[in-house]
């Protein structure tokens, strides 16, 4: 099974520019690749920050944005992000019985679980008894299947300090739940706009780049978040009993070289 890992579109209003770079433009170039190479694909996560701003008009050019995109998708809420705008635009999107962006999919290869780690008002993370509640009972609910998890916030730090002020709080608890079951496989993440893999309490990690800015290596910067232009990417998983295999594509780097 092949999933496509999309994170941090950050859409702006048509017309508009983020750090320079036209966010909707480098989404639309990443649909187009994944249409022309990775149409076989079970599913598109957009794992959160979906939208720079968090208004009805920016959720307004996402949509249009997604129109050709030829996969199901699942779009998550991030620290950009505002619920209320989003369902809004998005009535068809599934939500917990609290109203919160999380939900499941069946795939050929286990439960895949979309967690909603949104903080109104902040840009850390957390995860309510509500929340936690819901995600016992969908873990519970897949039994030995394989679990692949995705959210925002990580809920560990990676050693860059802008962003480690901005993780998901209240991991502890989170953390406790997700050590009774061991078939959870593998946790997807956005929020840092960077390539990373490694593994938490046991758990293989990774997370993507954003399709807009990127996060600098910067271990010294704790505010603002130090930004830069690495290439966008978006990440190409395959999954099967055996193994989960991440691939960074940067779709807009792959001019061949002469032989
Ligand atoms: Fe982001």
């Amino acid at each position: 099974m092949k999933l496509i890992h999309l994170t941090d579109t950050h859409i702006v209003s048509s017309g508009e520019r983020l750090f320079g770079l036209d966010p909707k433009a480098r989404l639309q170039a990443a649909i187009a690749s994944i249409n022309a190479e990775h149409g076989d694909a079970a599913l598109c996560v957009i794992s959160g920050d979906l939208v720079n701003g968090g208004s009805v008009s920016e959720y307004e050019a996402l949509r249009a944005c997604l129109d050709p995109l030829a996969l199901p998708y699942r779009l998550m809420v991030g620290n950009h992000d505002d619920r209320h705008n989003f369902t809004a635009v998005f009535p068809d999107s599934p939500l917990d019985a609290h109203g919160f962006v999380q939900s499941t999919v069946a795939t050929a290869e286990g439960r895949v679980i979309l967690l909603d780690t949104h903080e109104p008002g902040v840009h850390w993370g957390s995860y309510c008894g509500k929340r936690l509640g819901w995600l016992r009972e969908q873990l519970d609910e897949a039994g030995a299947r394989p679990v692949y998890l995705f959210m925002h916030h990580p809920p560990f730090a990676i050693g860059i300090p802008s962003m480690d002020r901005m993780t998901m709080r209240d991991d502890a608890p989170f953390a406790e739940l997700l050590g009774g079951y061991p078939n959870i496989r593998h946790l997807f993440f956005g929020h840092v706009h960077r390539p990373i893999a490694g593994s938490w309490r046991g758990i293989p990690i990774s997370a993507m780049r954003s399709t807009n800015h990127q996060v600098a290596l910067d271990l010294e910067t704790t505010a603002p978040v130090p930004k830069n232009l690495e290439p966008a990417g978006y990440g190409v998983v395959f999954i099967d009993e055996q193994q989960t295999i991440v691939h960074l594509h940067e779709y807009l780097h792959t001019e061949a070289l002469p032989a």
